[in-house]
């Protein structure tokens, strides 16, 4: 709970600190990059880093975050907290690391704003800080408990059994843990990350949904190639995973997480509403294909919108027997699975 003396200087330096996020965050990201350079390799994402994608999430936690605390000091942005803390356990962050982000996001926050940092306006935002981290630390440990791995540790080493082209510039990847040892446990609708080492040494770390229910130990992801525009660079992770990764080969993955899953049995009878759009539909088709080795007879609502311009007709197989893959020729899937996982409805 945020102390009465901490709200009332919240309130009074959160327009100030809000206006300045932005600036506050690249100088924050630009510090500790610059002095602990391993934080870009294999956890941060640095196609993020170049767009402002994560300087803008983190800003816009906190201030979310101070905002909920102000409107009731008892409760907690749980919807927000989840989101991140999966997130982090996606990326393997530990408790530690909270200490460095502070260091550098408060020494950020000194050099931004100067004077109007008094010792009374650094400890309310401090309180702030440390009652965010202590949620995200403790839902993250609670996350890795869960997942059976110890703080960090999420990776394991996954075989390509199948490759399979769903349309031009989406591949789908069936894969099996190389260690033989099963598979943990997922949810429909959760993600992984997969980390790849780049051309230039880098590790990078993209998050991928489940986008099937392919039985036993066996989970898929399905990549779209991100294209670049003019002034843009293509898409580093899933380039590579087109262009690189065949059957046979390694890929490193975490352990699943997500906090949008379906809830099962628990809401066994509940009607279902599935609204995405582009290849956003992954999870979708996780959902649906999981719901379907269940043998479920909830009600499901597919609202699914996809811009790309229309293809070559597709030539129906067991795996694309409803609308989801639009080309007949190069529809160059190696192997079908058996069994039909179903694809979103166009909307
Ligand atoms: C929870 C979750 C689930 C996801 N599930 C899926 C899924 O199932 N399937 C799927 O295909 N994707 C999914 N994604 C997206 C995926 O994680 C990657 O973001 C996507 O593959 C792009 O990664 P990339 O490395 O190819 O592109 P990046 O290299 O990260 O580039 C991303 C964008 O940033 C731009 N960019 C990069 N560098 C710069 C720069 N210097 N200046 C300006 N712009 C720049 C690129 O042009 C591109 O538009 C998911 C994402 C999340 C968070
Ligand atoms: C109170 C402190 C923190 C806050 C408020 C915070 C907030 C956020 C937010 C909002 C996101 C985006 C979530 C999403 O995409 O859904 C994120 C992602 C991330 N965070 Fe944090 N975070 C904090 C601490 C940390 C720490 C200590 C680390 C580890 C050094 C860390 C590393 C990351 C990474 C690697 C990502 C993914 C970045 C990406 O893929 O671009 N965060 N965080």
């Amino acid at each position: 709970m945020l102390s009465a003396e901490s709200a009332a200087v919240i309130r009074a330096t959160l327009p100030a600190v809000a206006g300045a996020l932005d600036e506050i965050t690249t100088r924050f990201y630009g510090a500790m990059f610059r002095d602990r350079p391993e934080l870009l390799d294999g956890m941060f994402n640095r196609g993020n880093q170049a767009s402002g994608a994560q300087r803008r999430a983190l800003a816009g936690s906190i201030a979310g975050f101070a905002t909920a605390l102000l409107e009731d000091p008892d409760t907690r942005p749980d919807t927000l907290l989840d989101r991140i803390a999966h997130k982090h356990a996606a990326v393997g962050v530990t408790d530690d690391q909270y200490t460095i982000v502070h260091k550098y996001l408060f020494g950020a926050i000194a050099e931004v704003l100067g004077d109007a940092v008094t010792a009374e306006v650094a400890a309310a935002w401090d309180e702030v800080y440390w009652l965010m981290a202590g949620a995200l630390i403790g839902r993250e440990a609670r996350l890795y408990q869960d997942a059976g791995v110890e703080p960090g540790k999420v990776w394991r080493q996954w075989t390509v059994v199948e490759r399979r082209t769903e349309t031009p510039d989406v591949v789908s990847f069936l894969l099996r843990p190389a260690d033989g040892r099963p598979a943990p446990r997922a949810r429909a609708g959760q993600y992984v990350s997969v980390r790849v080492r780049m051309a230039d040494g880098v590790h990078q770390l993209r998050q991928y949904s489940l986008s099937g229910d392919p039985g036993g130990d066996l989970r898929r992801i399905t990549v779209k190639r991100v294209a670049g525009t003019a002034g843009t660079p293509d898409g580093e992770v899933s380039g590579l995973l087109h262009e690189q990764v065949r059957e046979g080969d390694e890929l490193t993955l975490s352990a699943p997480f997500g906090d949008v899953f379906l809830d099962e049995p628990a809401d066994a009878g509940t009607p279902v509403t599935l609204v995405s759009a582009g290849i956003g539909g992954t999870p979708m088709t996780g959902i649906l294909a999981h719901l379907e080795a269940l043998g479920s007879t909830r009600p499901v609502l597919v609202l699914h919108a996809d811009r790309s311009p229309p293809t070559t007709p597709c030539a129906p197989t067991p795996a694309h027997s409803s609308s989801g893959c639009r080309t007949r020729a190069p529809c160059s899937g190696t192997s079908v699975p058996a069994r039909r996982n179903p694809t979103p409805a166009k909307a």
